[in-house]
C-alpha cells in the first residue's frame, strides 16, 4: 500500500493493489488509515514498551488501556484473571481500577515469574488484590488452581496476554471461557500480529498464527459467544473503531 499524505491540499493519497483513492485528510477514514498505520509502526518502534503503571512496566498501546477501563467500569467483575503478568504493570492496573471501584479482585497466571518481578508486585500498595500464579496457562492443575478461586455466582471477565499462537490462545479459550459470566469477556489480546507479519520484528507465519484466527473459530464453535468491539460509553467523534492492538479480540457471553 501507498500512502500519500499533502498537507498543503490536505489530502490524502492511497494506492492499494492498485486501487486509488484520493481522501479528505481531515475525514474519519483519513484517520483511520493513518491510525492503522501508526499503530503498525509504533509495534515495530516498541511503542508499548515505553509505558508503566503505579512504577511497573505495562506492555500495553494505552488506547486498550483506557478501553480496557470502560468495561471494566461498566461490567464491574468479581474476578479479573489475567494471563501473561510479564513486570506486572497490567495486574496493577486492574487491581488499581478495582480499588477505585470498591470492587473485585486479579488473579495473575505467568509461565515465569522472575524474582524482581515477583518481589516488585508483592511489594507494590496494589498487592493485597492480587494473586499471582506461576505456571503454564493451559496447565490443568494451574486451570484447576485458577478455578478454585472463583466462587459461584461472582462475575468473571478474562484477559488472555501470554503466549499468543493460535493454538495456545485456543486452548486458553476452551479452558477458561466458561467462568465467564453472561455480559462479560473474555478478550483474546494483540489479534494485530495478522497485521505486523511483514514489519521487520514481526514473524511470516503470523500471517496465519495469530490471536483473533483462534478467536473467531472459537466462536463458531461456541454459539453463546460472540466477537464484538464493546461500544464506547462516551463518543462525540464521527469515529466508531479502536487504534489497538486488539483487533477481534473482545468475546463477549451472551
Ligand atoms: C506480553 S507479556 C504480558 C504483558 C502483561 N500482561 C502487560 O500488560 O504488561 C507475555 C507474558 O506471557 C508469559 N507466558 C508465555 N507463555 C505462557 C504460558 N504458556 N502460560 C503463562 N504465561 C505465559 C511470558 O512469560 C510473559 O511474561
Amino acid at each position: 500500500m501507498k500512502i500519500i499524505i499533502d498537507t498543503d491540499l490536505k489530502q490524502l493519497s492511497v494506492d492499494d493493489n492498485d486501487v486509488q483513492r484520493t481522501l479528505d485528510l481531515y475525514s474519519d477514514e483519513a484517520f483511520e488509515l493513518i491510525s492503522d498505520q501508526w499503530a503498525k509502526v509504533g509495534w515495530n518502534q516498541k511503542y508499548v514498551y515505553s509505558f508503566s503503571w503505579m512504577g511497573r512496566p505495562i506492555i500495553q498501546l494505552p488506547e486498550d488501556m483506557v478501553r480496557t477501563q470502560e468495561v471494566i467500569y461498566r461490567v464491574k467483575p468479581d474476578v479479573i484473571i489475567e494471563t501473561g503478568i510479564a513486570h506486572g504493570g497490567s495486574l496493577i492496573y486492574y487491581a488499581s481500577l478495582c480499588k477505585a471501584m470498591e470492587k473485585g479482585r486479579v488473579i495473575g497466571i505467568d509461565l515465569e515469574i522472575r524474582p524482581h518481578n515477583r518481589k516488585a508486585v508483592e511489594e507494590h500498595e496494589m498487592f493485597d488484590l492480587i494473586t499471582m500464579i506461576e505456571g503454564s496457562s493451559t496447565d490443568p492443575d494451574i486451570v484447576a488452581q485458577v478455578k478454585s478461586l472463583v466462587q459461584p455466582g461472582e462475575t468473571v471477565l478474562i484477559i488472555l496476554d501470554s503466549n499468543h499462537t493460535k493454538q495456545h490462545v485456543a486452548d486458553e479459550l476452551e479452558a477458561y471461557h466458561e467462568l465467564v459470566t453472561s455480559g462479560s469477556y473474555i478478550v483474546a489480546t494483540d489479534g494485530s500480529m495478522k497485521d505486523l507479519y511483514d514489519v521487520p520484528r514481526g514473524e511470516a507465519d503470523w500471517v496465519w498464527n495469530h490471536p483473533t484466527a483462534a478467536a473467531e473459530e472459537f466462536v463458531t464453535a461456541h454459539p453463546e459467544f460472540v466477537v464484538e468491539q464493546p461500544e464506547w460509553p462516551f463518543n462525540e467523534s464521527g469515529l466508531s473503531k479502536n487504534i489497538t492492538h486488539w483487533p477481534g479480540a473482545w468475546i463477549r457471553r451472551k
